[in-house]
């Protein structure tokens, strides 16, 4: 726990952008350097969050009762188990982080009962979680899962295999389960550049990738009828719809995401 107070972590960072308050001097120095010096980044995080509520939210409204959320980050404002359990009131549900910072506040804000989980793993191990006692006690792989991975796959380098990761819940979870993911997306502006060479640089990680890049993490699945697109444009509430600026920001192009359902 200490260790990663004198680093920033991603999941404090991003809270931190998210407006949370959860955080140490090292991770607010990071987040003011978005907020500051690269003014409009915070739109990176705020696009992508509401596009995971609202993909859980269509999960959810498909009839999907059980979720596991891959890289949760820190609780917020509002949380997926929220969302979905609006529309699927004993909907289960997994959060997974890596960060025992993360772990240690959703067990306390997050697993609000037995059908809510708060696992510390890794997403590159998912043999490992799916035979953790909390995913075997509330994942059933009889009935449709949804997955969830909110830019956890941006942390997952090349030789890690983030395709590889997908795939195995592809081919382990049933007919009409789906997935949704986020992804940082390379660009070449000014703005593209310093952000992914600041997140590198404070996180020790972090891959932009191209749209060719990010489809092919789906692997086997093929993504849905919006196919990939910026989070600030994936199936946006009609009300966001109204109030959007038709043009995007360079920082909204630099944030996609896409839904697959399993055949
Ligand atoms: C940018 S946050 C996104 C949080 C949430 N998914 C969302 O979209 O709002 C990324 C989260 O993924 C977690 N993470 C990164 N790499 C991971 C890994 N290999 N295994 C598990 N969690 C990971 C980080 O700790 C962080 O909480």
């Amino acid at each position: 726990m200490r260790a990663r107070q004198s680093r920033p972590s991603v999941a404090r960072v991003y809270s931190y952008v998210l407006g949370g308050r959860d955080n140490y001097g090292v991770d607010k120095d990071v987040g003011d350097y978005f907020i500051e010096d690269l003014p409009g980044s915070e739109l990176l995080a705020i696009t992508n969050r509401q596009a995971v509520l609202r993909a859980a939210k269509v999960m959810a409204q498909a009839g999907i009762r059980q979720f596991i959320d891959m890289g949760c980050g820190l609780p917020a404002s509002v949380n997926v188990h929220e969302v979905v359990r609006e529309i699927q009131p004993d909907a289960r549900l997994v959060y997974i982080d890596d960060d025992p910072f993360v772990v240690a506040h959703g067990r306390a804000l997050l697993a609000v009962d037995e059908g809510i989980a708060v696992v510390e793993a890794d997403i590159r191990d998912p043999g490992g979680i799916e035979k953790h006692a909390d995913v075997q006690r509330l994942i059933t792989f009889d009935e449709p899962v949804g997955l969830l991975f909110g830019i956890t796959l941006s942390f997952v380098n090349d030789e890690e295999d983030p395709t590889g990761v997908v795939q195995y819940w592809t081919d382990r979870v049933p007919t009409d389960s789906q997935v949704f993911v986020t992804h940082f997306r390379s660009g070449t502006t000014r703005q593209a550049i310093a952000t992914a060479h600041k997140i590198l640089e404070a996180f020790g990680r972090g891959r932009f990738r191209t749209d060719d890049e990010i489809r092919a993490c789906f692997g086997t699945l093929t993504l849905d009828e919006d196919g990939l697109r910026p989070c600030a444009q994936w199936r946006p509430e009609p009300t966001e719809a109204e109030t959007h600026q038709p043009e995007l920001t360079v920082w909204e192009e630099l944030v996609v995401g896409g839904l697959a359902r399993k055949p």
